[in-house]
């Protein structure tokens, strides 16, 4: 599996603090299942914002830290870049690092309380420049959670959406799990991610989260998220085919009763 969204370079952002934790953030996906990473480390618009360079050097450190301890697993670079009017012209300008650094995909994050009046708009810019919008983590965000019909449009105009896939675990709250739920039933995920910030408690926590994730789209659409969409975007081409996509929600009321007692007894679990 590859993780297409994870803070492990240590020292950049809010994410790992040292080599020693990254070494540690790294086994923890291994153990997973995960053989490749993207290291996407926050960034922002500003005078101090992280370049390009800087990620592709730490990238570079990490991978070689990596090969060293013996983990055989592969650092790929990235950014998670917050979302601003000129997002577009500072890819054009060469200042933002895309997935896996292939000048096609650009992970996307948006505020967590709101959706700006200029997402469209950017979304659109990006497009232009032959760059594909890839959001992050979507069922985090208030807007869309209030109104989810949004990711149905976006995902029609070709934006693609990246799940944390702790989410459907209760990881971010009720109102995260349900529409984590409600876009992996419409079809409307194309990738997972950790979105780790730092080493797990438990080594078991993720792997019972992507089992839970498996458990909702099935075998062959779990494969397509966690490898082969993945791995499309990391050799810098396009995803195959027209989608189609309806959305599945919400939940009626019954059939939610039914997977809160289920989620209920998943964290109940995970407490123990
Ligand atoms: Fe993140």
């Amino acid at each position: 599996m590859i993780d297409i969204h994870s803070h492990i370079l240590p020292g950049l952002d809010d994410g790992s603090d040292t080599m020693e934790e990254t070494l540690g953030m790294v086994r923890q996906l291994y153990k997973a299942g995960f053989k490749t990473l993207i290291a996407t480390p926050h960034v922002l618009e500003g005078n101090d914002s992280l370049s390009p360079e800087e990620i592709l050097a730490a990238t570079d450190q990490v991978s070689k830290q990596v090969a060293e301890a013996g983990i055989p697993v592969e650092i790929l670079p990235g950014a998670e870049n917050y979302i601003f009017p000129d997002l577009a012209k500072w890819v054009r300008q060469g200042k933002l690092l895309t997935l896996g650094n292939t000048g096609k995909y650009l992970l996307v994050e948006l505020p967590m309380l709101e959706i700006p009046q200029y997402t469209e708009q950017v979304f659109f810019e990006l497009q232009v420049l032959g760059v594909t919008p890839v959001l992050a983590h979507p069922e985090r965000n208030k807007g869309l959670i209030d109104q989810p019909a949004r990711l149905l449009e976006w995902a029609k105009n070709g934006v693609l959406f990246q799940l944390n896939f702790r989410s459907l675990s209760g990881r971010y709250g009720p109102q995260s799990q349900e529409l984590a739920e409600i876009m992996l039933r419409s079809n409307l995920i194309h990738f997972v991610g950790s979105d780790a910030h730092r080493t797990s408690q438990k080594d078991s926590t993720y792997l019972e989260a992507l089992q839970s994730v498996e458990e909702v789209v099935g075998e062959e659409r779990f494969r397509e998220v966690t490898l082969i969409n993945p791995q499309t975007i990391i050799a810098g081409k396009p995803l195959p085919g027209e989608r189609e996509y309806i959305l599945n929600g919400p939940i009626k009321k019954k059939r939610m009763n039914r997977f809160w007692r289920f989620y209920k007894r998943l964290r109940g679990k995970e407490e123990d």
